[in-house]
């Protein structure tokens, strides 16, 4: 009893939730992966929740041939799995509506504004659109083109027009700058949604509450107290049905220019003035702008990258990435990075920042480690007891939580020291799975807050620095090129990059043991 009252009193009492007004979700490439796999059931679990307004509905758009009814029974089906929800679904696709056509087909246009116009009237949405663009890439431009001549992403008197587009936001810093000039011909910046579904995470949202709703961390959050932070973005999957896609991408853009980079300038960035989305958005800006460049001749000292090769995952061979479906079998392209990033600020000063990432590694794990310093003096060195660095873990997925690690006295001899592991679970406290990151991200899309999504400075700063990279790589071809066995934690180089500034990669096999050195 006395255990349940204390944790209702620990619990947080600060909660806010905003309901979107009349609104409209239009989903360009409806019949996709993304729309079934991500948009769809957030979208159905926004309305089981009550989230969405009385007053919306949502326009299927792909080329793939659809009638209203078809394109229902299609979600209906994939929805299905929840039984007792079978009644809400029925009330949800009530509210689903599809058009077909080419996406540079005028006609398609003009049947969509006379659609909308109708929905509009019929649902009382007052002309709110929310427009995801959920296609290939190479199509953006060209539907907010045609959006534009056709006059639906024109903002008027109290309604609005939003665009939510997916990475990847161009392929360099040349192409990113293109398709941020040519949005911006048409598009004010309050109306781009770039998305980055790591940021609709709870425990991404979670480091800013962390860091800044708690007084404990901030005063050693520096260079005087941090050794050095490591992220780990981790997979066990391979490319799976992707390889068009990452064939032509690769680990770096796929993950570093995105998740991994948002994920540091959380973890590194200074206390935003508030929580307004331009002030969040402004220190992560200055944040970006003290990541010190790469030169393209010193790359290698920083930069591994390497392709994985067969192996077994949970006890299955899996083959080398060369092998997979549609992937060229002389392919050069990375399937995992590591990083050191260093951060010229008075805040970071000479702390290392390791990020690596892969696919096919030995399990899936994503997670920032925070590496204290020593102690600066050890009372217990004379007794040869080696003294572990306190490690503060954020763990981003599949466990989500986070864990200090600190050193105890072990019961027993007079003197033994061992890490303990003080570990915050969310699913083992709150009893309750997180909504998924696309939930977060759609809603706020409908209110309008930017927060969670990437500014134009931002998404500049991000390919400025890790083109020269990419150039280099593409120069070199297969030179520097790594391997790496499936179901591992990648090359042996990746720990040289650590071995050689006198670290380690955090083991991230024997998580939480108490070792019994006796
Ligand atoms: C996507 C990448 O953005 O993120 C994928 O394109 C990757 O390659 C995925 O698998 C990882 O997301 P999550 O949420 O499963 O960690």
């Amino acid at each position: 009893m006395e255990q349940q009252a204390k944790t209702r009193i620990s619990r947080v009492q600060l909660c806010e939730e905003i309901k979107p007004g009349p609104s409209s979700i239009i989903i360009f490439g409806a019949s996709g992966d993304l729309t079934f796999r991500k948009l769809i059931p957030s979208i159905f679990t926004l309305f089981k929740k009550n989230l969405l307004p009385q007053e919306f509905y949502l326009l299927g758009v792909a080329r793939t041939q659809y009638t209203d009814e078809e394109y229902r029974l299609e979600i209906k089906n994939k929805l299905s799995e929840e039984k007792e929800d079978l009644y809400l679904i029925s009330k949800f696709i009530e509210k689903i509506f599809f058009i077909s056509g080419n996406y540079n087909d005028d006609s398609l246009y003009s049947y969509l504004k006379n659609r909308l116009r109708y929905l509009d009237e019929i649902f009382k949405t007052q002309q709110n659109h929310l427009f995801y663009l959920a296609t290939p890439p190479n199509i953006y431009l060209e539907i907010i083109r045609k959006l534009s001549n056709f006059e639906l992403i024109k903002e008027k008197n109290n309604s609005y027009s939003r665009i939510i587009i997916e990475k990847p936001f161009g392929r360099d810093l040349k192409s990113s700058n293109e398709l941020d000039e040519e949005l911006h011909k048409s598009l004010k910046e309050s109306q781009i949604y770039r998305i980055d579904h790591y940021l609709g995470k709870e425990t991404v949202q979670n480091i800013m509450m962390l860091r800044f709703a708690n007084i404990v961390f901030e005063p050693i959050w520096n260079y005087k107290y941090i050794d050095n932070v490591q992220i780990t973005v981790a997979e066990t999957l391979g490319v799976e049905h992707r390889a068009g896609y990452f064939e032509q991408a690769g680990l770096l853009r796929d993950m570093f220019q995105n998740h991994m980079l948002q994920l540091l300038t959380l973890v590194a960035m200074e206390p935003p003035a508030s929580l307004e989305d331009s002030s969040v958005r402004d220190e992560k800006t200055k944040l970006l702008k003290t990541i010190r460049p790469f030169e393209k001749d010193y790359i290698d000292e920083f930069f591994i990258r390497a392709q994985y090769k067969k192996g077994k995952i949970n006890g299955f061979n899996v083959p080398d990435y060369r092998q997979e479906p549609n992937v060229n079998p002389n392919s050069n392209v990375e399937t995992y990075v590591a990083a050191k990033f260093l951060l010229d600020s008075w805040r970071w000063s000479g702390v290392p920042f390791y990020l690596r990432s892969g696919k096919r590694l030995k399990r899936k794990i994503s997670e920032i480690a925070i590496i204290f310093k020593e102690v600066p003096h050890s009372i217990f060195a004379k007794n040869n007891i080696y003294l572990e660095q306190n490690v503060l873990i954020l763990n981003i997925q599949p466990d989500e939580g986070f864990s200090l690690k600190i050193q105890a006295k072990q019961p027993g001899s007079k003197l033994c020291l061992n890490t303990l592991s003080m570990d915050f679970n969310y699913n083992e406290f709150f009893k309750f799975k997180g909504p998924d990151a696309y939930e977060r991200l759609l809603l706020d899309a409908m209110v309008g807050d930017q927060t969670l999504f990437v500014r134009s400075d931002a998404m500049e700063l991000s390919w400025k620095l890790l083109t020269p990279i990419l150039e280099k790589w593409e120069e070199d071809q297969d030179k520097n090129l790594l391997f790496y066995e499936a179901g591992t934690w990648g090359p042996k180089e990746a720990n040289e990059l650590l071995l050689k500034d006198n670290r380690e990669w955090r083991n991230l096999d024997v998580e939480g043991e108490f070792v019994n050195v006796f």
